[in-house]
């Protein structure tokens, strides 16, 4: 009888790094999501087995309404099939849709000393916006500025980068690319994972930081010193790849330079730096080139060159978009294939987990 068990060497032969990567369903996503993440993994879907979650499950971490989730997560996953993330080349999941993310945080968080994450940057800053401020070292006290005002930090926030270790390490992911805001994440999912190893022996891959060829850090358009962000008071900073043409023009026309006007790329221009690098990442051309092409010209024309460029790459996402999210059987179609890729190379992961932390196993 043939064996229905595969030859390692037949295993071996096709497997291709296990890439994984997740984003929060955060609404819109922004020019700097697009250029800085979304866009370097649609290079990566042939030569890597990738994995693409939308984190619904950290969501929840900070106050949100139900709706709200439910609407941005579809919306999440249209928008990354539509900026290239081919679902036919690679597994686009959401979180809770696999069993197994917080059954391994759970382990995980019994190997994890809180101080340890009472000292992440982003614990602390998300902690001192609810009216908290950490206390020296380890300590578990936090001022109590918020406490009278009724705040509380709910334990999920602390929990964060455990349930994101668990993320990465329930799928024994090689790389995982990751901006600068989370790199001390994952290092602590690294420290995790090696410390697992050594306490029930090898378990997991330690997982790499990826690092894509082309960063971005793309500026605020009315405060060209801070980066780009979702949350911005001021709206016109942030371009989002859905926003209609106009309003990218509107955005791009009103956005900071500087008094002298030449257009060149250096320290003491961060404005006009910044559009020039929109334009260069946008356009697929260099910025000396760019300068070369506008030598002479205002900084008017520059800005409608951006605005153009940008609007030439975003309008038929937004397209694609619109299709895919009037089509809510095909997004289905998309999470139940991912998910049931996910939630395969979950289980082994997960079962092997609990065989070597001493579970009895479930009997059959
Ligand atoms: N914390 C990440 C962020 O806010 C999102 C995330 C959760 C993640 N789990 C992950 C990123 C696993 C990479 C791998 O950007």
């Amino acid at each position: 009888m043939p064996s229905l068990i595969p030859s390692i060497a037949s295993l071996m032969s096709d497997a291709k790094p296990v890439i994984l990567t997740c984003a929060q369903p955060t609404g819109q996503l922004t020019i700097g999501n697009y250029l800085g993440a979304v866009k370097n993994w649609a290079t990566m879907l042939d030569d890597y087995e990738c994995y693409f979650g939308v984190v619904d499950l950290h969501a929840i971490t900070v106050k949100y309404s139900p709706a709200d989730l439910r609407k941005n997560t579809l919306s999440c996953v249209a928008q990354y099939i539509a900026c290239g993330l081919d679902p036919e080349r690679s597994n686009i999941f959401v979180q809770s849709h696999v069993i197994g993310h917080t059954d391994l945080a759970w382990l995980l968080s019994c190997i994890t000393p809180i101080g340890d994450l009472q000292r992440m940057t982003q614990f602390k800053e998300k902690a001192a916006k609810l009216g908290f401020k950490a206390g020296e070292g380890n300590d578990l006290k936090f001022t109590h500025d918020g406490a009278r005002a009724g705040a509380s930090v709910n334990s999920g926030l602390l929990m964060y980068p455990v349930l994101m270790a668990a993320d990465i390490l329930l799928y024994n992911a090689d790389a995982v690319p990751v901006g600068n805001d989370q790199r001390q994440h994952l290092e602590l999912c690294r420290d995790l994972a090696q410390r697992f190893n050594h306490n029930y022996s090898d378990t997991f891959t330690i997982p790499k930081p990826f690092i894509p060829k082309q960063g971005a850090r793309i500026m605020a358009l009315q405060d060209p010193e801070r980066k780009m962000s979702k949350s911005d008071e001021n709206q016109s900073s942030t371009l989002y790849i859905l926003d209609e043409a106009s309003v990218l023009k509107k955005k791009i026309m009103s956005a900071v330079t500087d008094s002298s006007s030449e257009i060149v790329a250096s320290e003491d221009k961060p404005g006009v730096s910044n559009l020039l690098q929109i334009y260069s990442m946008m356009s697929g051309r260099t910025v000396a080139d760019i300068e070369g092409s506008l030598k002479g010209e205002g900084y008017g024309t520059l800005k409608k060159e951006v605005a153009d460029a940008v609007i030439s790459v975003f309008e038929p996402v937004q397209a694609k978009y619109k299709d895919l999210i009037d089509d809510k059987s095909y997004l289905e179609g998309v999470l139940r294939s991912g998910a049931s890729a996910a939630q395969k190379r979950a289980y082994k992961v997960l079962g092997k987990v609990y065989r070597k932390a001493g579970f009895v196993e479930r009997p059959r």
